[in-house]
């Protein structure tokens, strides 16, 4: 007998209490009205949560069909004023607004709004000075210090448009992604820490902008010194001709800055995040709808109140960490917390002590740091006092129930709400989850959609939106996520491909905007996030698309051909297999399967190294040359034995081959 799958013995467990007194009813309430009056909820959210410079005159307009969304035209506004300047006149200056964890646990700063205000605007005037201006895209490649949160911010209060690439990503990955932009302005760090490591940042920046056009493209690169010394005049590191100190240029300007005024549909930001096919695509998100999408969703899921300390251990290379460590809890006046080390750094006992000695009232991370710190087991978490937090947050993935369970008995004691927050790149901010005291939670379901989300679930095959008498015995629905109708947060294009961003997530289903996974829904309404149902994999919440690191195997000499899945992993989600077929005159070797993997960690990223590679004599392709990577995958999930039909594949007799051979790694 199979193990029954989690929505068929979820029980719902009640929702904790808020303290800000929200209720299911209102939810409800909110939530019909952002439906039935859309224009008129967006409309009063905006003028409630931001400050404008001048008033939009039309709250949405655009298609879906023509990709021409944008909300709150008309209107101007600076999204660095509205996360800094107006706490500080509001008379919020002295309170703190970021909280630094270094790698080591004594390395902490607490930086004011002040201090915020008068440090940003002297980075911005730094930029300035060094040529960047208003549209120019200034890429970020930075270990997790204030000055990364910093930079990204002198950036939207010039208006130039930052693209943050995690610094877990190769020189190579890097160079595409400068190239890409056209990005003029790269700006670093010397080294990142990262558990007692160095990260050579700066090295990683100087060998790609060799790469590619870089070197025609980039004019300046911009290094942070990890370890400043002021009194120090030489660089710690071996300056390039590009290169320029920032710490000496920053000190020496004035500590403010005018914001600019930006109008709400000017772009905000870069993400290049990855996809099925093809190059990272360049998501582009703009001022105004951006802001205040990060700004609600985060006051809603996490039930922020005055004199909360909200900790997002998300790094800001990645979306989680512009929403909900930078723009989100900063736009609300809150205390945000950013976090350079790892979960298990100096032990797997850090992010309790963390929560214990910063005080931290919410505290968001993703499934797969849980179920690595539940396999050191349930003394660490019990020797701290953690009843300071009120929400525990999970991102990135469907979290399984053991892990949701361990999350709420072991380190919330039954008396925190676990919110499950679903959402993606391209959509700003949360689109599923459930509210603190509001939502009873079901484990492994992210619940219901945030108000003014138009959630659908559509047939996989022909596209109807399900309804009730598509249900199954069990009242369940079972088809792809999409969304009905704009929302503020939503990626407005792909940079330099607007036909990319229609084909991707509008053209499959029209009159739809469509994410990508697939979903269940139960006799309650309650989503279950089941997976992707393109080629992207999941590796510990890190979204990575399989022709990336296809391309960086072929791009191997001993590579004629190579596939990648995601295999099932206990901790990670998902790993990679990659199935490689050689080059004739190559042969399977140990140094060459190590090679291979350094290949793709050159060509990607260490994050992106498979865990198993299958060398194999051919691929299941079809007689017209495509590979089918369903078979693959069933193999890998040990699912040989439902591959379906395999008849049109062009030598159906690969198949019991890569099936011995993938048994062989195990
Ligand atoms: O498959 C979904 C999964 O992560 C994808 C989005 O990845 P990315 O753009 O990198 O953003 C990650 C952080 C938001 C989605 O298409 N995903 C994200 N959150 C959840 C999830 N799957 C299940 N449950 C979640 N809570």
């Amino acid at each position: 007998m199979t193990n029954p799958m989690p929505h068929e013995v979820a029980k719902l467990v009640p929702a904790k209490g808020n303290i800000n007194g929200n209720t299911m009813d209102a939810y409800k309430k909110d939530y019909e009205t952002s439906m039935e009056k859309n224009d008129e909820f967006w409309s009063a959210k905006a003028t409630e949560i931001l400050d404008w410079m001048s008033p939009f005159t039309k709250v949405c307009q655009g298609s879906f069909e023509r990709g021409d969304i944008a909300w709150f035209v008309g209107g101007k506004l600076n999204l660095c004023y509205n996360a800094i300047d107006r706490h500080v006149l509001n008379g919020k200056g002295d309170q703190v607004g970021m909280i630094w964890e270094g790698d080591e646990p004594n390395d902490t700063r607490q930086i004011t709004y002040q201090e915020m205000l008068n440090e940003v605007s002297q980075i911005t005037n730094a930029l300035k000075s060094q040529g960047v201006r208003k549209g120019d895209v200034v890429t970020i490649y930075m270990p997790m210090i204030p000055e990364l949160a910093f930079t990204m911010l002198a950036c939207a209060r010039m208006g130039a448009v930052h693209s943050v690439v995690f610094a877990g990503f190769s020189s190579e990955a890097l160079a595409q992604r400068v190239s890409a932009a056209q990005s003029k302005f790269v700006v670093t760090a010397d080294k990142g820490k990262r558990g007692g490591k160095d990260i050579p940042l700066k090295k990683i920046v100087h060998d790609a902008i060799n790469k590619m056009d870089c070197q025609e493209i980039v004019e300046k690169v911009l290094v942070w010194e990890r370890f400043y010394d002021p009194a120090s005049t030489e660089a710690p590191f071996e300056m390039d001709p590009k290169d320029v100190r920032m710490n000496p240029l920053v000190a020496v300007q004035r500590p403010y800055c005018p914001p600019e005024v930006m109008d709400a549909e000017d772009n905000l930001f870069l993400l290049y995040t990855s996809g099925s096919t093809g190059k990272p695509k360049g998501l582009v998100h703009t001022t105004g709808g951006y802001s205040l999408y990060a700004a609600y969703t985060t006051k809603t899921t996490f039930d922020i109140n005055e004199g909360d300390i909200f900790a997002c251990v998300a790094d800001c290379g990645w979306i989680t960490g512009h929403t909900y460590v930078v723009y989100g809890p900063l736009l609300l006046g809150s205390t945000t917390f950013l976090f350079e080390s790892t979960p298990v750094y100096p032990d797997p006992g850090r992010y309790w002590d963390m929560i214990q000695r910063h005080k931290i009232t919410q505290f968001y991370t993703a499934p797969t740091a849980i179920r690595l710190l539940m396999r050191y087991g349930d003394e660490i978490p019990s020797k701290y006092d953690v009843s300071c937090v009120r929400v525990l947050g999970t991102v990135g993935e469907p979290i399984n129930p053991e892990a949701w369970r361990w999350y709420y008995e072991v380190v919330g004691k039954e008396k925190c709400t676990i919110v499950d927050t679903y959402w993606q790149t391209e959509t700003g901010g949360h689109i599923i989850t459930n509210l603190p005291g509001v939502t009873d939670m079901k484990p492994g379901s992210c619940t219901l959609p945030v108000p003014g989300i138009d959630a659908v679930v559509l047939s996989a095959i022909d596209g109807h939106p399900l309804t009730d008498a598509d249900k199954d015995e069990n009242g369940n629905l079972e088809g792809v996520m999409a969304i009905r109708r704009p929302w503020p947060g939503m990626a407005r294009t792909c940079l330099g491909d607007h036909e990319r961003y229609l084909t991707t997530y509008f053209k499959p289903y029209p009159g739809y905007y469509f994410t990508g996974d697939s979903v269940l829904k139960d006799k309650d309404g309650y989503h279950w996030i089941i997976g992707r149902v393109d080629d992207v994999i999941n590796v510990s919440g890190h979204r990575i698309g399989t022709a990336e690191v296809e391309s960086a195997l072929v791009a191997h000499p001993a590579v004629a051909q190579a596939a990648v899945v995601g295999e099932p992993h206990d901790i990670k989600g998902q790993s990679i297999c990659a199935f490689c077929m050689l080059t004739v005159g190559y042969d399977e070797s140990p140094e060459l399967l190590k090679e291979l993997k350094m290949a793709v960690r050159t060509g990607v990223g260490a994050f992106a190294s498979p865990d198993h590679i299958v060398i194999s004599p051919s691929l299941p392709m079809t007689r017209s040359g495509k590979i089918m990577r369903r078979i693959l995958r069933k193999i890998v999930s040990n699912e040989a034995d439902s591959l379906g039909d395999t008849s049109t594949l062009a030598d159906p007799s690969i198949v019991d081959t890569l099936i011995a051979k993938f048994a062989e790694l195990k």
